[in-house]
């Protein structure tokens, strides 16, 4: 019966931190995979992290299942995150949340529930978007188009070609949205334009899926937020897939949530049974050392003080190294204008580099980038940094 069985092309991002792996070459630098490296190239577990781990280690007492629906405590906090404080839509018992395996188990969990008990088939994501989206929605059973995100001459959104497209959706058609940090480009909607999609998508009845996992990285915590919260006031339904993977460094801890917004508390509450129950025929329920993590961060005002710090630490140094990056490019000699660069947000950098220049990268240089041209700049340090830019330079 194996026998039969066909070979599956390796991952674009993840089967490039293997072959980095086996990469013998000492100076090899891995700007792959969307991991946060400090300025000594490490992913050190944050201190709040450690010390919220401290803190179960004392007072864990059981470790007996979870509910199908994960920590209750963990999914409160999940919601004020993402609408904030005072929202309504909280007070009203409009959205319902599940703790998720990371942010990839939160939108196979969302893709599996629409395809199974609503009439939404068809998702729309960005052009470009990330390399796993198309493979997890059909996966799960949905028909997977695109709406075109970025002009490549400008190295900007191409927000009226994102309009029209979506113009063609019909009514039901879910939207895949970055909440913010857009992966792999860096570019993100302003409040204005984030307005205009959600009244679109109130005319047009079109489902918005969020796909949150950096929030903290682009302004801030709130401020990244904005987006989502205001399509939130607009349309009467959505769901969001949040992670919390790159902002508490829980990478291996696969710790995100799935959140359904519903017009109204009965249909949250029915909707959420069906999605509990599409949780119980996957993975039944949750491992809780994540969610136990993050809800205990929340819940303590040090704790919370001390990750938002640590969060800031993290965006900051990104944002430093977009300018370097920019700075060192130009000391190299490369005379093409990267200023873009600096300008985008998160993690990532869509460097406009073209497949033969990123597997010149690799195997002249062991520089590891995604086949898109995504460079992670969260990998980027001082130390690299001239080495990166100088072999950048000769293959343009
Ligand atoms: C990335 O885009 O590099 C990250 O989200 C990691 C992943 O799972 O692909």
């Amino acid at each position: 019966i194996f026998s039969q069985v066909s070979q599956a092309p390796a991952d674009p991002i993840l089967g490039l931190t293997d072959t980095f792996k086996a990469d013998t070459r000492a100076h090899k630098v891995n700007l792959g995979v969307g991991i946060y490296k400090d300025e000594a190239g490490q992913t050190p577990v944050l201190k709040s992290v450690k010390k919220a781990e401290a803190k179960l280690l004392e007072i864990e007492k059981t470790k007996n299942y979870l509910g199908i629906e994960g920590v209750q405590a963990y999914n409160q906090v999940v919601q004020n995150l993402l609408f904030g404080d005072k929202s309504e839509l909280v007070s009203q018992h409009r959205a319902v949340t599940a703790q998720a395996p990371g942010g990839t188990g939160a939108l196979r969990v969302a893709a599996e529930f629409l395809a199974t008990n609503t009439s939404s088939k068809t998702i729309w994501v960005s052009n470009p978007t990330w390399a796993n989206h198309q493979n997890i929605f059909e996966t799960a059973g949905l028909t997977v188009k695109q709406y075109q995100y970025y002009a490549a001459a400008t190295h900007d959104m191409d927000f009226d070609a994102m309009l029209a497209d979506l113009e063609q959706a019909s009514a039901g058609d879910i939207v895949l949205l970055h909440g913010c940090c857009h992966n792999p480009t860096g570019i993100d909607l302003n409040i204005e334009q984030w307005k205009l999609v959600a009244q679109l998508c109130l005319e047009k009845s079109l489902l918005p899926l969020f796909d949150f996992a950096y929030q903290g990285f682009g302004a801030g915590i709130e401020e990244d937020a904005q987006g989502l919260r205001a399509v939130a006031k607009v349309v009467p339904e959505l769901l969001i897939a949040n992670s919390f993977s790159k902002n508490f460094g829980l990478y291996n801890e696969r710790i995100g949530a799935v959140t359904l917004v519903a017009e109204d508390k009965a249909t949250a509450d029915r909707s959420f049974s069906q999605i509990k129950k599409t949780i119980r025929s996957n993975y039944s329920n949750p491992p809780a050392h994540g969610g136990l993590i993050v809800s205990t961060i929340l819940a303590d005002d040090a704790l919370r003080a001390e990750w938002e710090a640590e969060l800031t630490e993290m965006r900051q140094r990104i944002a430093q190294m977009r300018t370097l990056f920019v700075e060192s490019l130009k000391a190299e000699g490369v005379t093409q204008d990267f200023s873009f660069i600096s300008r985008q947000n998160g993690m990532f950098s869509f460097s406009g580099l073209n497949k033969d220049q990123v597997n010149r990268l690799r195997d002249e240089f062991a520089i590891y980038i995604v086949g898109s041209g995504r460079i992670s700049v969260a990998g980027l340090t001082k130390d690299n940094m001239p080495a990166v830019c100088k072999a950048i330079a000769k293959v343009l």
